[in-house]
């Protein structure tokens, strides 16, 4: 999947947030969007999945050749987009592996294997040594926030998107539980050519998924683009160096 963010404006309660940004990943590529808090990381992620709330004011979000602006959330799922949320969501009464199973016949049809499908989410819960009782919960009720962000990683993985945010995976995790949730993460999105722009502002995570582009968002706009170079900047001289040009 191709996507293209063109000079695109949005802003949330008449706050102008996205000031002309603009972002090309292609096919299987793999981005890190880094910038401070506040910097409109979530807003685009947001732009992106079609969050009604936000509303676009200028530009274009382009998949392969075709704006995806009118298109609903779900819509935009089906195509192959995937968003792990920030702050996932907790669904009262919906059991994990329920939703898991609906989600995955709602964006990829209902031709899934049940026997393939729960040994998929087995494999996957070992792998990210969940333990066996979160099949039982409801979705994100009691979760841990590490226990969260594995439940979106076997998301990912039912949902084999072909482009994913990752909004913030390491938030809250342990350093163990970051290497586990980077290196699973990688392994699905190479296994399905997924492309992938994880949004960070800590540079922790990859020391375990490397990414091949860079951009740096300050106040709603791309100021730096660069390979992981940029990275080594940021971390030697802040983001003060990127303000104000
Ligand atoms: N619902 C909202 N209404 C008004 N302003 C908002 C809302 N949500 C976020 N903002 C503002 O938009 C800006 C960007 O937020 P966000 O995209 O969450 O940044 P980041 O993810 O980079 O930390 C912030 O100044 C924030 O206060
Ligand atoms: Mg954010």
């Amino acid at each position: 999947m191709i996507m293209e963010i063109k000079e695109l404006y949005a802003s949330m309660s008449e706050k102008e947030i996205l000031k002309g940004l603009n972002m090309r990943i292609n096919d299987g590529e793999f981005h890190v969007l880094m910038g401070p808090n506040g910097s409109g990381k979530t807003t685009l992620s947001k732009a992106i999945m079609g969050y009604p709330k936000l509303k676009i004011t200028g530009g274009e979000i382009l998949v392969d050749g075709k704006s995806i602006l009118n298109l609903t959330t779900d819509e935009r799922a089906k195509l192959g987009i995937f968003l792990q949320f920030q702050n996932p969501m907790e669904i009262e009464g919906v059991g994990f592996v329920n939703f898991l199973h609906s989600a995955n016949s709602a964006v990829n049809g209902n031709h899934a294997d049940v026997k393939e499908f729960m040994s998929e989410v087995r494999g996957m819960n070992e792998k990210l040594k969940l333990s066996g009782n979160i099949f039982k919960k409801p979705l994100n009720h009691g979760f841990s926030g590490g226990e969260k962000k594995k439940a979106e990683v076997i998301q990912m993985s039912v949902l084999k998107p072909k482009f994913a945010i990752l909004d913030e995976p390491d938030s809250g995790l342990d350093i163990d539980a970051i290497k586990t949730v980077a290196e699973n993460v990688n392994e699905i999105a190479q296994r399905n050519n997924t492309s992938i722009l994880l949004i960070t502002h800590y540079s922790r995570i990859l020391n375990y998924m490397k990414p091949q582009f860079v951009h740096v968002m300050i106040e709603g706009r791309i100021v730096a683009e660069g390979g992981i170079e940029l990275i080594k900047k940021l971390e030697a001289e802040g983001y003060e160096s990127f303000m104000h040009k």
